[in-house]
């Protein structure tokens, strides 16, 4: 790559001017910057004036396309079935790849998911599997595809390989404050799923106070340029806009979430975390985009939770990765309950702050005590509460107090009931052009 400092000035200028990119020149940006050709101030500068500027559709799935080749490009042709693999932009208690990953597979699609940890206040699914004893999320490129042929699913961490450019531009625009621009986070979130080879895509867009976009209007910008970029990139892809207003799951915290999962894929009811999952791993049915079968697709979902098939998928999966779902301890006894101060409603739970609590906690805690630090919640949004009556339990071996008060804070009562919302609010689909 020969980007001269002048040459790449004149990008930056370019893009402040509000003008287009070509392919070539964000192919040079990229390869120059995975490169250590340009150093993180001046590409700092293309990132801020992107961010005043914005990228067109173009530009994004572009940019996407440069950055998932930037490292290893997964093909599947070679494994028999449609293989699919599902992302979700990140919140509190979001649990449902533990979930819809086996109850896909149950129902006859391979799944092929890789994944990350935690990022800031939200939780990250490798953290959670990670607490079966024994499981290992580092796979090599060929057990991963071993394990989805043989097995129909596996979670695996996205390693180094995957889009590299991804990594060094993502830290980048964490330290420079330039994540919250829809082109940059569609290109992020792509890229990987692009390198990763699945031919079809399901993206699950959070959208609400414990999530990334706050506001719908944020999660349809950021699910429409998605799907565009998606399809264009050859992709069959559906993206779902769904609630997190409030955690998803009753269960905030690793080794919590990761039981509270086990237990819907034992055919416990799931809540609004239950209507998350089936709504995913319908669409991760419905290569084919046919409405017609529906229903046919919901009943195969309903019937491998309660008949067994998704957890025996789930258990297979954890087996495969080295570790022994058996052997999981439930989280011990509570250290503290926190009541509820008022007579009331529940009216919102500010899932950051209680996600940014355990976060911080946790990284002062030990390894493996870490992930028993949480909050089991129980009332959410929408219930009605009596003063006195337990709003959520708290597990954790130190500072169980602040904890406590910060879950207390975050859960806000009124008189009157909150008006109530579907837990899917927008589907949206695209096929390869
Ligand atoms: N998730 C990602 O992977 N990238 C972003 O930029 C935002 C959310």
């Amino acid at each position: 790559m020969t980007l001269s400092d002048a040459a790449f000035m004149a990008l930056v200028e370019r893009k402040r001017r509000g003008l287009e990119h070509t392919r070539e020149e964000i192919d040079e940006l990229v390869s120059a910057y995975v490169a250590d050709k340009i150093v993180d101030r001046s590409f700092a500068l293309w990132l801020q004036a992107v961010m005043d500027r914005g990228l067109s559709v173009d530009e994004t799935a572009w940019l996407t396309q440069a950055m998932a080749s930037s490292g290893v490009m997964l093909s599947w042709s070679d494994v028999p079935g449609i293989v699919v693999d599902k992302h979700s932009t990140g919140g509190v208690g979001d649990d449902v790849s533990l979930i819809a990953v086996p109850l896909a597979a149950a129902c006859g699609v391979k799944v092929a998911k890789l994944s990350g940890r935690g990022l800031g206040h939200t939780g990250g699914t490798i953290d959670k599997l990670e607490c079966v004893p024994g499981l290992r999320t580092d796979l090599s490129v060929a057990s991963f595809k071993r394990q989805v042929a043989d097995v129909g699913c596996a979670i695996a961490q996205a390693t180094g390989e995957i889009a590299p450019a991804d990594k060094k531009i993502y830290a980048l625009r964490h330290r420079t404050q330039t994540v919250d621009n829809i082109g940059l986070i569609t290109a992020s979130v792509l890229s990987k799923k692009i390198a990763g080879g699945a031919p079809h895509l399901v993206i699950d867009v959070k959208c609400g106070r414990s999530a990334f976009m706050q506001t719908r209007e944020q999660a349809h910008a950021l699910a429409r340029m998605i799907v565009e970029v998606g399809g264009r990139l050859g992709r069959s892809i559906s993206v779902l806009i769904t609630d997190m207003e409030a955690p998803l799951a009753m269960s905030i915290g690793d080794a919590l979430e990761l039981d509270e999962a086990i237990g819907i894929l034992q055919g416990r009811a799931g809540g609004r975390l239950g209507e998350v999952v089936l709504a995913v791993a319908e669409a991760m049915l419905d290569v084919h985009a046919d409405q017609r079968l529906s229903d046919a697709r919901k009943t195969a979902l309903q019937h491998a939770l309660r008949g067994g098939a998704a957890f025996r998928h789930f258990a297979a999966m954890a087996a495969a990765q080295d570790g022994n779902v058996a052997a999981f301890e439930r989280p011990a006894e509570p250290v503290a309950t926190v009541a509820a101060p008022d007579n009331g409603f529940v009216t919102a739970i500010d899932g950051r702050a209680i996600g940014e609590a355990i976060a911080s906690l946790k990284n002062v805690a030990e390894a493996g005590i870490g992930s028993r630090i949480g909050i089991r919640l129980q009332k959410t949004v929408g219930d009605s509460v009596e003063r006195g009556e337990p709003l959520c339990l708290v597990f954790a071996d130190e500072d169980a107090q602040r904890l406590a008060k910060i879950a207390l804070e975050a859960v806000e009562i009124t008189r009157d009931a909150p008006p109530g919302g579907p837990a899917v609010i927008e589907r949206l689909r695209a096929e390869p052009v």
